[in-house]
C-alpha cells in the first residue's frame, strides 16, 4: 500500500498534471527522498489527483468558515510561502490568535503537527482550525458537513473520490493529500552538499561552518540526507518571549484548568489563551515540557517571518541575536541554549546561509524579503545583547556564572588547568 501512494503522487510529480509550476500543487518537490514521502503518507489515506484535486478546492474555499471570510489559504498563503506574515494569525470577524502561522511546505514530514505537537496527523490537523472559534469558527462537524453537502459540486466530487456523501473525516483526508504535495527541497544549500561549491556564496560556506559549530545550529536542525528538513522533530524551551510569563504560576493555573486530553479543548489553549506560551506542556502535562515548541525546519526560511511561535522576532538578525545571547532565561531553558558569542560577521554569514534554504520556486520574493529584512536590522536589532553574547557581562542562563571570555564549549564543564 505504501509504495502504491508513494508511486501515485511521484507520477504525478512527472506529468504535473495539476499546475504548469514546479514544484507546485500535484507535484512533488525536486531533492525529497522519495522513501521519505513514502513514509510520510498513510497507508489509509493513498492519494489520488482527484482527492488532491478535491483537497486543493477545500483548502482555498473561505466556505469552510462560519462568516465566508477565512480559508486554509488565508493563513497559509501559497505567495507568502504558505504562511500570512503576520505576528499572530488573525481569524474570522478580525480576531488574532496566540500563535504565529508555520508553513504548510514540508509540514508532511513532521511526526506530529502543531507548534506543540498536539495533533498525530495532517488528517487530524486539519479538523481542528476549521472548528476553532478564533480562525474559522464553526461551531461542529455537523455543520460543516451540512454546509457542503448543500453544493452540488462538492456532493458530486465527495462521492466521486470516496464513493459516499460528505462526511469530516474524508474532508479531512482530500485536505491532507492535497497538503502532502506542498513540499519544498533543491536549494542551494543541497546542490552544495551534493559537492558543487559555487552553489553557495563565501559568506554562505562560513555561515555553513558556524551552524555545523560554533553556533550549534545544527544540534537542533537536524539534516541528513534521508531527513533533509532542518529540523530535529523535538521540541524544546530556547527562551523565547520567556521574559513574558512566569511559567511555573501559569503551569499550576493551566493544570487546574485542563484535564482532559480533549483535542478541541487543548486547541482553544493554544489559540485563544495565555497557557499558549506553555507549548508542550498542554499536551503532555509534564513539566519538563513547559515552554517548549517543535524545532520549525528550515526550508524556505526567508520567506516565514515573522519567527517564533509568538512571531516575537521580525527578522533573522533578530532571530541570531536570540540565540547569540543564549535566549532568555528560564527554568526550563533547553541545555541546548548557550551565550555562542558570535561576532557581527558571523551573524551576516548566518543569516546569508538562511537563505541558501530557498528553493528556486520562491528565490526571487526571498531576495526581496531579505533585502527589506536588512534594512529593517538596519534601524532595529531589540535582540541584540553584546555584553551577554561575548561573556563579559555575567549571563543570567550559564551553567558557569563567571566564565570569562571562555570558549563557549567549556561552559558546563571545567577547564582543566582549574580542576583541584
Ligand atoms: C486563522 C489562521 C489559520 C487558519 C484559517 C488555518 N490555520 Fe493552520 N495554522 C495557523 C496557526 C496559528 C498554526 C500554529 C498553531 C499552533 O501550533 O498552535 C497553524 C498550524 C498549521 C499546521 C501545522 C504545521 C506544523 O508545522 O506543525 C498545518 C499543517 C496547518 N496549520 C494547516 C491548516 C489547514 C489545513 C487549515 C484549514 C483547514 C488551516 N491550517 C487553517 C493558522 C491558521
Ligand atoms: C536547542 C535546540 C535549538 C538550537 C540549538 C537552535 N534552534 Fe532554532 N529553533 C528551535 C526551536 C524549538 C524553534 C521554535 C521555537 C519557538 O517557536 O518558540 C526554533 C526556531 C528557529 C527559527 C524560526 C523558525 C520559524 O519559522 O519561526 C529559526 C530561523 C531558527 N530556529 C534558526 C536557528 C539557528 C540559525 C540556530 C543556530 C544559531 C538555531 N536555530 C539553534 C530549536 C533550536
Amino acid at each position: 500500500m505504501r509504495f502504491v501512494a508513494c508511486c501515485a503522487l511521484l507520477a504525478l510529480a512527472s506529468t504535473g498534471s495539476l499546475s504548469g509550476q514546479s514544484p507546485g500543487p500535484g507535484a512533488a518537490a525536486p531533492g525529497i527522498p522519495a522513501d521519505l514521502i513514502e513514509f510520510s503518507t498513510p497507508d489509509d489515506n493513498p492519494p489520488s489527483p482527484e482527492k488532491i484535486a478535491l483537497g486543493e478546492k477545500l483548502f482555498n474555499d473561505k466556505r469552510l468558515s462560519a462568516d465566508g471570510s477565512t480559508a486554509c489559504a488565508t493563513c497559509h498563503d501559497p505567495e507568502k510561502g504558505f504562511t500570512d506574515r503576520l505576528q499572530t494569525s488573525r481569524g474570522i470577524r478580525d480576531q488574532v490568535g496566540q500563535r504565529n502561522a508555520p508553513t504548510v511546505l514540508n509540514a508532511m514530514f513532521f511526526e506530529t503537527q502543531f507548534l506543540d505537537g498536539r495533533a498525530p496527523s495532517l488528517e487530524e490537523q486539519s479538523k481542528l482550525p476549521i472548528l476553532n472559534p478564533i480562525e474559522m469558527g464553526m461551531k461542529e462537524p455537523d455543520e460543516v458537513v451540512a454546509k457542503l453537502a448543500e453544493i452540488p459540486e462538492y456532493r458530486d466530487e465527495f462521492q466521486r473520490v470516496f464513493g459516499r456523501p460528505v462526511n469530516y473525516d474524508d474532508m479531512a483526508r482530500a485536505i491532507a493529500s492535497f497538503e502532502r504535495t506542498i513540499t519544498s527541497g533543491e536549494a542551494p544549500i543541497d546542490r552544495f552538499l551534493r559537492g558543487d561549491e559555487n552553489a553557495l556564496t563565501e559568506a554562505q560556506k562560513r555561515g555553513w561552518s558556524l551552524f555545523n559549530g560554533k553556533a550549534r545550529c545544527m544540534s537542533c536542525h537536524a539534516f541528513n540526507p534521508s531527513y533533509p528538513l532542518f529540523s530535529d522533530g523535538r521540541f524544546h524551551n530556547i527562551g523565547v518571549a520567556a521574559n513574558k510569563q512566569n511559567f511555573e504560576d501559569l503551569a499550576l493555573r493551566a493544570i487546574a484548568a485542563v484535564n482532559s486530553n480533549d483535542l478541541e479543548e487543548i486547541d482553544r489553549m493554544a489559540i485563544e489563551t495565555e497557557f499558549s506560551e506553555l507549548g508542550r506542556f498542554l499536551v503532555t502535562k509534564k513539566r519538563l515540557d513547559i515552554g517548549a515548541f517543535k524545532t520549525n525546519h528550515l526550508r524556505e526560511i526567508a520567506m516565514t517571518a515573522p519567527y517564533m511561535h509568538d512571531g516575537s522576532l521580525a527578522t533573522l538578525w533578530d532571530v541570531m541575536d536570540h540565540y547569540n545571547k543564549g535566549g532568555i532565561p528560564n527554568p526550563f531553558l533547553d541545555g541546548g541554549i548557550t551565550r555562542l558569542g558570535l561576532t557581527e560577521e558571523e551573524i551576516d554569514d548566518l543569516v546569508a546561509l538562511m537563505e541558501a534554504f530557498t528553493s528556486d520556486r520562491f528565490a526571487q520574493a526571498a531576495a526581496d524579503e531579505m533585502a527589506r529584512q536588512k534594512r529593517v536590522a538596519e534601524k532595529q536589532r531589540p535582540e541584540r545583547e553584546t555584553e551577554v553574547a561575548m561573556g563579559r557581562e555575567q549571563h543570567r542562563g550559564d551553567a558557569i556564572p563567571d566564565h570569562g571570555e571562555k570558549d563557549p564549549a567549556q561552559i558546563g564543564g571545567r577547564p582543566l588547568e582549574n580542576q583541584d
